[in-house]
């Protein structure tokens, strides 16, 4: 599934879709119907609906497990209710949606995490001390602990906040309105420029430089700002937003425990710039050193 979710996400991302999305009927005399991606969500598709079946067989209904099962929970809830939109189509959907937002979105913002490790190394050490200092010789680190490791939990706002993965978001406007003055037909394309908060000089000190402190004040503690925006806001703010974050905190701390990042030998900087071929911004391909830190002298707690 993730195979083929890849492919229908590299194909939703670039610009011929946007071209496809604009002239389909151009674009299908031209070239024909885009017949790949098309294949890939079948199987996609295929996949999730031999989950759901399979969920069907082994749930039992007083004890779910996890979406899948409350889903199918709501939709025997939900019997005879007119209203209700809960069934195994949209659950489909909905699974496809999940797995498709979720998975390459944490990826890419980790391999800018890393990328940023090993480019900064005074962090990094800062990172590193930090946990080794507050969470000693225990094993595991959990989504709770960031309020005791406030440089940590700023380091992960930073990747977010410097790697800006969606620079842009649409949204239609569904009446005639006025925005500032300006006067919005209803059914006009908005795009909401999340880059342009993110990197507001008038909301953050050093916006073009990787810096923590964003997010700290003077004695240490952290900081939310209103200006970080990268999951978006308002109705249609990202969904999975509270699960990135837990994923993103638990994934990168558990990472510095054990392992320092650095270039490979006799890389002098770190390859930083942004690839714009798709609305997901990644990285440029890089090689990492992942360094156990017992090797190093400077063990893990694991
Ligand atoms: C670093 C990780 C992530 C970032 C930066 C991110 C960012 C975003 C952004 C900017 C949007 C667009 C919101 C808008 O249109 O205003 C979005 C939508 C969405 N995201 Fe995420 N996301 C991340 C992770 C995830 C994860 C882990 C999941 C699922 C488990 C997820 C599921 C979704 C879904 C389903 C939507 C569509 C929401 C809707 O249209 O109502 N995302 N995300």
């Amino acid at each position: 599934m993730f195979h083929s979710l890849d492919i229908v996400i590299q194909y939703v991302a670039s610009p011929f879709h946007l071209l496809y999305f604009i002239t389909p009927k151009w674009i299908r005399r031209l070239v024909g119907p885009p017949r790949k991606p098309a294949r890939a969500a079948k199987t996609a598709r295929a996949f999730a609906r031999e989950e759901v079946r399979n969920h069907k067989k082994n749930m039992s209904p007083g004890d779910p497990q996890d979406f899948t099962d409350f889903y199918l929970n709501q939709i025997v809830q939900s019997t005879g209710d007119p209203a209700a939109t809960y069934d195994e189509h949209n659950l489909v959907k909905s699974m496809l949606d999940l797995f498709g937002a979720g998975i390459d979105t944490t990826a890419i913002t980790l391999y800018w995490a890393l990328l940023y490790m090993a480019a900064y190394p005074h962090i990094q050490a800062t990172v590193q001390k930090e946990l080794d200092d507050v969470l000693g010789p225990s094993p595991v680190i959990c989504y709770d602990d960031r309020k005791r490791l406030p440089y940590t939990h700023a380091v992960v706002h930073e990747v977010l906040r410097y790697s800006s993965i969606f620079s842009t978001t649409f949204r239609r406007c569904t009446k005639d309105t006025v925005i500032q003055g300006f006067p919005i037909k209803k059914g006009t394309t908005i795009a909401a420029i999340l880059y342009s908060s993110l990197f507001d000089p008038e909301q953050w000190k050093t916006p073009h430089q990787f810096n923590p402190n964003h997010f700290l004040d003077e004695d240490g503690n952290f900081v939310s700002k209103e200006a970080f925006v990268p999951f978006s806001a308002g109705h249609r703010v990202c969904v999975g937003e509270q699960i990135a974050r837990i994923e993103l905190f638990i994934v990168l701390s558990s990472l510095l425990q054990e392992f320092t990042f650095r270039a490979p030998e006799g890389v002098k900087e770190m390859n930083m710039k942004r690839q714009s071929k798709s609305f997901i911004v990644r990285p440029q391909p890089y090689t990492i050193c992942a360094i156990p830190r017992s090797a190093t002298g400077k063990e893990g707690p694991w």
